[in-house]
């Protein structure tokens, strides 16, 4: 997907509010099937441009007390101003955001499997498409594990609740999990893992930055948002989203390569530069380096 080049600007936007009658500027794929209920909780963060800043914390589902997320509230509270949507468990969304905030919420639905037991990938669903409509999200979040013994669990998994999630008008996100084997983030394994994803109806999925990921992208019908995986040095993830985005990614869903960064406030707004306004990686390097001083 081609993206054209905006003016620079100093800072990066916030969050504009929804703007639904508003055609996207650049394609949107497969929102227009599923009415009016899903299509709108899905622009609250797939914002008019087709781009979205998701930033996920919820590493502690498999993971426990992560490090700088330990108390999850202080890690969101300085980003919320600046993302398209929280992905997190319902625990950190009761303990850690004002009920009075505007900002979308995707709600992580599948657990069960810890980082200390066997495998991480017999997920299973934690969390009722109930509950996600009682706390008022804009979609819901789970996992499937390609490859793995508990492939067909997880992409039965998935159906249920693309089912469900059709029923309620919540969009899913399928995220395709990778557990403890990070060396499996190839083109050819991601493109299957996506095209599954999409295949049983996920409305967007997440997955790895990866050579060659235009033809991820290519053979993925859902819109595609790129996790950053473990910490990198910070230009580093600012390449990852540039590359991402230009390959025809609607934006990230980044974790630790935010709320682990030496400056968190600076590199969300640096992130959200590349995604939302055409920033290059030069650019928002250079943005980074300003907000850091601020
Ligand atoms: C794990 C997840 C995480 O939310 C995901 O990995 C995003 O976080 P990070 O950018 O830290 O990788 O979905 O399966």
């Amino acid at each position: 997907m081609a993206t054209s080049r905006r003016p620079s600007k100093a800072r990066a936007s916030p969050p504009e509010p929804a703007r639904i009658n508003s055609p996207p500027a650049r394609e949107v794929r497969n929102t227009g099937a599923h009415g009016w209920g899903l299509h709108n909780r899905l622009s609250r963060f797939l914002r008019p441009d087709g781009r979205t800043v998701m930033l996920a914390v919820d590493h502690g589902y498999f993971l426990g007390p992560t490090s700088r997320l330990e108390v999850p509230r202080r890690a969101v509270t300085p980003l919320l101003p600046y993302i398209d949507s929280l992905m997190c468990t319902r625990g950190v969304l009761r303990s850690s955001v004002p009920p009075e905030s505007t900002t979308p919420v995707v709600l992580r639905v599948s657990g069960g499997p810890s980082v200390v037991g066997p495998t991480l990938a017999d997920e299973h669903i934690t969390t009722a498409m109930k509950d996600a409509l009682r706390l008022n999200c804009s979609g819901v979040g789970m996992s499937i594990f390609v490859g793995t013994a508990h492939e067909s669990q997880t992409i039965r998994n998935l159906g249920d609740l693309v089912t469900e999630g059709e029923e309620a008008g919540m969009p899913v996100l399928a995220i395709t999990a990778v557990g403890k084997e990070l060396e499996k983030r190839d083109a050819r394994y991601l493109g299957l893992c996506t095209r599954i994803a999409a295949e049983i109806g996920a409305h967007v999925v997440k997955t790895y930055y990866c050579e060659g990921f235009d033809k991820v992208v290519e053979g993925c019908m859902a819109p595609i948002v790129v996790a950053g995986g473990p910490k990198l040095p910070e230009k580093e993830a600012l390449e990852l989203t540039y590359n991402s985005v230009t390959a025809g990614a609607a934006g990230v869903d980044m974790g630790r390569n935010i709320w682990q960064s030496e400056h968190p406030v600076a590199m969300v707004q640096a992130v959200r530069a590349i995604v939302h306004d055409d920033h290059d990686v030069k650019e928002a390097w250079q943005l980074y380096g300003e907000l850091s001083r601020d």
